[in-house]
């Protein structure tokens, strides 16, 4: 082998081991740099993980037990159901028991009561009248009817219900 051959492999084995080294110093670097990251769960892994570790029956005791948690749903409920006034009920007696008849079971206020006398030219105004007003509200000669006899919880059907009922139950 010639002199300057020898001097070029001896340059050129230690390019390449430097380069190799290199190689490897990267290799490291990434490697510890990949490791040091917090790991990235994509959403539909997740999901499929805990549909795959759910308790196949649901537990009833403890806090966090199902009858537990069914109790706290109908407590939601009930409190959902307690924005709406008497439970929704159409029956038009429970409304006017609790509500209309503080009213006009007395008369307070000049209130028209439950006797057909103070009806009479009331319901020659039309039914669908008497509706709107119970809704709506309505002043008129003897006083002031409020809208939804002063319950805006209730439904424009539980105030027709009310209505109907009286109109069932005159005298
Ligand atoms: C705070 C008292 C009060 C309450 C509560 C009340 N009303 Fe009245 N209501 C009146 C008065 C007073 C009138 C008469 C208004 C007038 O004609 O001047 C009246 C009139 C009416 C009329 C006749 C309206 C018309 O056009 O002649 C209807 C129907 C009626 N009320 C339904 C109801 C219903 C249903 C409820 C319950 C949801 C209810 N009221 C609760 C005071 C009340």
């Amino acid at each position: 082998m010639r002199n300057y051959d020898l001097e070029f492999l001896k340059k050129f084995s230690l390019m390449i081991g430097l380069l190799a080294l290199l190689t490897l110093g990267l290799l490291v670097g990434a490697w510890w740099i990949h490791k040091s990251q917090p790991v990235e769960v994509p959403e539909s892994v997740t999901r499929a993980v805990e549909a795959r570790i759910a308790p196949v029956g649901a537990v009833y005791a403890g806090s966090t037990g199902a009858a537990a948690q069914a109790a706290a749903a109908a407590a939601a409920a009930a409190a959902a159901s307690a924005n709406v006034a008497y439970d929704g009920t159409l029956d038009g007696s429970v409304i006017f028991n609790n509500l209309c008849g503080s009213c006009h079971s007395s008369g307070v206020g000049g209130a028209p009561t439950l006797s057909r006398a103070d009806w009479t030219s009331r319901i020659a105004q039309g039914v669908e009248t008497l509706h709107t007003h119970a809704i709506e509200g309505f002043t008129g000669n003897s006083g002031i009817m409020p809208p939804k006899g002063g319950n805006p919880a209730l439904t424009d059907e539980q105030v027709v219900a009310a209505v109907d009922w009286m109109l069932d139950n005159l005298e």
